[in-house]
């Protein structure tokens, strides 16, 4: 509203500006025009009855004469006309009031006029002088006395009607000013300056709805825009500190795979050797005591529980894996079909369709084909043991535009990947974000070892590639396993 005032100051100090400077070029032209008539006026007048005076004097004699001008003056009301003698000693009564030194006393019926005012009056006056030929010495005169009342009447009114229309205008132009401002400035400026402050404390939701179409309108549209920007930015702020914080976790759990791997490693070094003396010793006294005696059945159950830790040890050197991967261009179908068949057995025995579904050419990866192998077996036993019976565990192999996890990093491009989809009771949310934990588990003791997704997630990681997993409670499972494609692999039309 300040604006609006001090715009309106300055619209009324001009109005009064130009409005005054008009009043007193009138007045200042008007005036002298105004003189002028008068005076003219005063000649004309002096003129005639000084003619006319003249004649009489000549003709009939000086009373007459006198007469004349008494007469005259008589019919002028707003002209004071008188004889005078210029040559009358100052102050008396027939003398001119103006003193004779002013009148440049000019010969015949010249006229002479004075602007005067006369002591004691408040105007004022032209005193206009015409000389009267007569006989004689002495030189007569007629002196004409118009006050100039009317002048300052016109000056002021005037000043008073100028005074009048600045005063309305002035009025006009504040009241005009204010009003418009207040509509056009001072409402829309109050909401721009809310919208910011919505801003500044991090609202950027909220959109401001200025029709106009001038600068306020086009500052608001700018600012609407300004926050639509700084909400994507800060949207694009938001996910990079998502990703940044899940690259931070999937770092620890590497770090944390990386020492149980080597703990594993040392463990399963240690223990393979005794565990194999263990398992000799019980073959020996297998062997020893006839079949039917307790000796004999320890010595199996000793055996067949030494089988399940060897396993158990396997699977650790196999997650601690300290040979990189030997790569070479594999057909990832091949590798598909290896593991369906080898699982086969397995998955008759629960009722289970097994399925593999591939592109008709194959698909070629650079990979470790007995890890590769191994991943898939991995995620395929997993699916196999949550399928209810007689459910499909469905094997899929095909190229797909991915972007990687924050924590691989890379542009967005195609990928090989390999799917691993069952219809069992999926992974509840909670368990997600431990599944690739070395030993974590939900099964039965002696049923999990919680080694297979971590060894998988090893594996494809040395791989250059990912796993991901879909998964709702209810309704199934899906890990895909993505890797580098084949620089060879034709790129997709
Ligand atoms: N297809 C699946 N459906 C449901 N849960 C799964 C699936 N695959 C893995 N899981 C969960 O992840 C855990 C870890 O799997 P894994 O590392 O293979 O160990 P394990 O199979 O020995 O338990 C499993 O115990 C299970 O809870
Ligand atoms: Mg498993």
């Amino acid at each position: 509203m300040r604006l609006t005032r001090k715009l309106t100051f300055a619209l009324a100090g001009a109005v009064l500006l130009v409005l005054g400077i008009n009043a007193a070029i009138r007045i200042n032209l008007e005036l002298p025009v105004y003189e002028t008539d008068v005076r003219r006026d005063g000649r004309l007048l002096g003129r005639a009855i000084g003619g006319a005076a003249s004649l009489v004097w000549e003709r009939v004699g000086p009373d007459e004469a006198l007469a004349l001008v008494a007469d005259a003056n008589q019919r002028q009301s707003n002209v004071n006309i008188r004889w005078v003698w210029l040559d009358a000693p100052p102050g008396s009564d027939d003398a001119p009031e103006v003193a004779v030194e002013r009148l440049r006393p000019d010969e015949g019926a010249e006229t002479t006029t004075v602007r005067w005012r006369p002591p004691g009056s408040p105007h004022d006056a032209l005193y206009t002088y015409a000389a009267v030929k007569i006989p004689g010495e002495r030189r007569g005169a007629l002196e004409l006395r118009e006050t100039l009342v009317a002048e300052e009447a016109f000056v002021r009114r005037s000043i008073l009607q100028s005074t009048l229309v600045t005063a309305v205008l002035v009025l006009l132009c504040t009241a005009i000013a204010l009003g418009l401002g207040a509509v056009l400035v001072g409402a829309p400026v109050k909401k721009l300056v809310a919208q910011a402050q919505r801003i500044g404390a991090g609202d950027l939701s909220a959109r401001l709805d200025l029709p106009q179409r001038d600068e306020i309108g086009e500052l608001a549209r700018e600012m609407n825009a300004m926050a639509s920007r700084l909400a994507t930015a800060r949207a694009e702020i938001e996910r990079e500190t998502d990703a940044r914080l899940a690259a931070v976790e999937q770092l620890r759990h590497a770090d944390r795979l990386t020492t149980v791997g080597k703990l594993a490693a040392g463990i399963a070094h240690e223990v393979g050797t005794p565990l194999n003396v263990i398992s000799g010793f019980a073959q020996l006294i297998h062997d020893e005591y006839p079949p039917g005696t307790p000796a004999h059945e320890h010595a199996a159950v000793v055996s067949s529980q030494t089988q399940r830790v060897a396993t158990i040890i396997r699977e650790l050197l196999d997650f601690a894996r300290l040979r990189p991967p030997r790569t070479a261009s594999e057909d990832l179908t091949l590798i598909a079909r290896q593991v369906a068949a080898l699982l086969q057995p397995l998955a008759q025995k629960r009722q289970l369709t097994l399925t593999v579904d591939a592109p008709p050419d194959g698909l070629r990866c650079e990979v470790d084909a007995s890890q590769l192998q191994q991943v898939l077996t991995n995620l395929a036993i997993n699916a196999v043991q949550v399928s209810p019976l007689g459910a499909t565990v469905a094997i899929g192999i095909d190229t797909r535009q991915a972007r990687p996890p924050a924590d691989h990093g890379g542009a967005s491009g195609r990928w090989a990947c390999l799917t691993v989809s069952d219809a069992g009771p999926g992974i509840p949310p909670e368990n997600l974000p431990r599944i690739f934990e070395p030993f974590f588990t939900t099964k039965e003791p002696g049923e999990g070892t919680g080694l297979g997704l971590s060894v998988a997630y090893g594996i494809v990681k040395e791989h250059g590639g990912w796993i991901e997993v879909d998964s709702q409670p209810g309704s199934g499972t899906r890990f895909s396993v993505f890797l580098p494609p084949d620089p060879r692999m034709e790129p997709d039309a």
